[in-house]
């Protein structure tokens, strides 16, 4: 019989250019271009969690701050494999308990309006009228 591989999750655990960029482009469907992750999330984050199975990152976000009362939620993904198994319940759970543990009072996120009612943060975030703009 094998086994399941391990199953973790850990806030601001060690991450390559590689695997994020990887996980990125599968999850939003594009080319894989190498971005600086890693000195990005140093830079300029909260935080951020991966998810992985074994050794494979099958989930990630980021949460960056204004080292203040605020904090905003970017890139929730999962690897398209691996979507539909509560990993990005996951993610957002966790993130939202490492936020508790600091100075953020706010938990800013926004989505596509086909995400609909969110149902996977379970109704925890409130609905709120944001702006957004490509510049
Ligand atoms: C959106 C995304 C993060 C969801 O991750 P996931 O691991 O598949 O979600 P889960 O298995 O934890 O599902 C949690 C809940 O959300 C719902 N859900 C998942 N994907 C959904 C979607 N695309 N639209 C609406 N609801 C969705 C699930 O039905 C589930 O509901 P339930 O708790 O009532 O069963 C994942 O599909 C993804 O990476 N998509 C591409 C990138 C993206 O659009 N990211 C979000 C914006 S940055």
């Amino acid at each position: 019989m094998t086994s399941k591989p391990e199953h973790s999750t850990v806030w601001r655990g060690a991450v390559t250019d590689q695997e994020v960029s990887g996980l990125h482009a599968a999850a939003f469907d594009h080319a894989e271009e190498l971005e600086p992750w890693r000195e990005r999330l140093e830079r300029y984050s909260l935080g951020w969690v991966t998810v992985r199975r074994g050794e494979l990152l099958v989930g990630f976000c980021n949460v960056i701050t204004d080292g203040g009362h605020h904090a905003f939620l970017l890139d929730v993904i999962v690897h398209p494999d691996h979507q539909g198994t509560g990993v990005g319940k996951e993610l957002v759970h966790r993130t939202i308990e490492e936020c508790r543990t600091s100075s953020v009072d706010w938990l800013h996120v926004d989505f596509e309006a086909d995400l609909g009612p969110f149902a996977m943060t379970e109704g925890l975030f409130r609905r709120s009228s944001a702006g957004i703009l490509r510049v």
